[in-house]
């Protein structure tokens, strides 16, 4: 059965690409996508750990008949592109040195979505190659898509702020946040494969579990961004652990600088999504099934008339349209290929 499963579905006639820490959740999904893509020709997947297995007897469902290999950057630096899914410090070392062999390359991590050094240092600790910050595209197609044509490096974003930015981004332009707190439910696949006390059924099973109070890794991401936008404000951002795999809902509170009437704030998110393939905007408030293993995003904005807030709800799968499929959506967008080619 494996023999006859040997070539690639899609075909694997274009560029060339590896996957980096394919062992792990997001680089699982992306060997995934990339093995069914018409046009990637995925020609090898890493792995610290389980080197020697095949992919296809770690994660059977997504059905890759690659062997894992460890690492070895002269061999594996001869890709086109690879898409390297390491955790944040882990991360940067190979970066570097697939840029210097000339390797375009989607880094998963948090190690290049920052410009500001500072920003990185007071919540991930020393970076180990400053020089990386502020050298990549950041990797949500709906806000950076010019950016995207023939870039060398992208830098997905993080699952927590492609969900918030996505909801915030049209209030951001329009000058209209005075303040806004991020309220967010996510599913343990977050937190990737290593099972920790935290991520234990145990812990988990029939209960909501804030975490990381006022201190969570993605805030200076978010507020980075928001600045970009035109938005320079401290957010408020609080997640919480709910007893599912895979799928993040955020409910933002925004104080707007003006009232708003409901028209003109269907008006806005109309006029900024239009065309949008991967964003949808929903009648009702969005929900997780709704998006579980899509690229889509889900949003609703709606007027409290009674408060004068505005809250947005935006649902997405993390691993997929909060990393692997939204990297593939790049990728699409680097070569020029439809953003939705593989994504269907
Ligand atoms: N999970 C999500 O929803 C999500 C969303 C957005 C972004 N991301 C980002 O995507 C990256 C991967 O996340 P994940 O959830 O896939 O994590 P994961 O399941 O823990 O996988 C991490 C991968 O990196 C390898 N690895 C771990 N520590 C390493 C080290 N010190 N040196 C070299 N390799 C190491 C692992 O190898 P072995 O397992 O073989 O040891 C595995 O292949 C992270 O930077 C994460 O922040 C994840």
């Amino acid at each position: 059965v494996v023999e006859k499963q040997l070539s690639q579905p899609g075909g694997g006639q274009g560029p060339t690409v590896g996957v980096i820490g394919a062992t792990g959740f997001a680089g699982a999904l992306a060997a995934y996508l990339l093995w069914r893509h018409p046009r990637f020709n995925l020609t090898y997947l890493t792995g610290r750990s389980e080197v020697g297995y095949r992919h296809l007897d770690l994660y059977p469902r997504y059905r890759v008949p690659l062997t894992v290999e460890e690492l070895d950057l002269d061999r594996h630096g001869e890709v086109e592109v690879a898409v390297v899914a390491y955790p944040h410090g882990a991360s940067a070392p190979v970066v570097k040195a697939l840029r210097d062999r000339g390797v375009r390359v989607l880094d998963l991590s948090a190690d290049c979505r920052l410009r500001s050094r500072e920003r990185y240092e007071a919540y991930y600790g020393s970076h180990p190659h400053p020089e990386l910050l502020g050298q990549a595209v950041y990797g949500i197609p709906e806000l950076h898509r010019d950016r995207l044509p023939g870039a060398e490096l992208v830098a997905l974003p993080g699952c927590f702020p492609t969900a918030a930015l996505l909801a915030l981004a049209p209030l951001a332009r329009a000058g209209l946040i005075a303040d806004v707190v991020i309220d967010a439910k996510t599913g343990v696949s977050g937190a990737g494969r290593q099972p920790t006390p935290f991520t234990h059924f145990s812990n988990v099973h029939a209960s909501v579990v804030p975490y990381r109070v006022a201190s969570h890794r993605h805030t200076p991401e978010i507020e980075e961004q928001l600045e970009l936008l035109g938005a320079p404000l401290a957010v408020q951002f609080q997640p919480h652990l709910v007893p599912l795999d895979e799928g993040e809902l955020l409910t933002c509170y925004v104080t707007p600088r003006e009232p708003l009437s409901a028209q003109a704030l269907q008006d806005l998110y109309e006029a900024a999504y239009a065309g949008e393939r991967f964003i949808e905007l929903a009648a009702s408030p969005p929900t997780l099934r709704e998006v579980q293993e899509t690229n889509y995003c889900r949003l609703l904005a709606v007027y409290d008339g009674h408060t004068g807030k505005v809250l947005v709800f935006a649902a997405i799968d993390n691993l997929w349209k909060g990393t692997s499929s939204q990297a593939i959506q790049c990728l699409n967008a680097i070569y020029g290929y439809p953003e939705d080619e593989g994504l269907c």
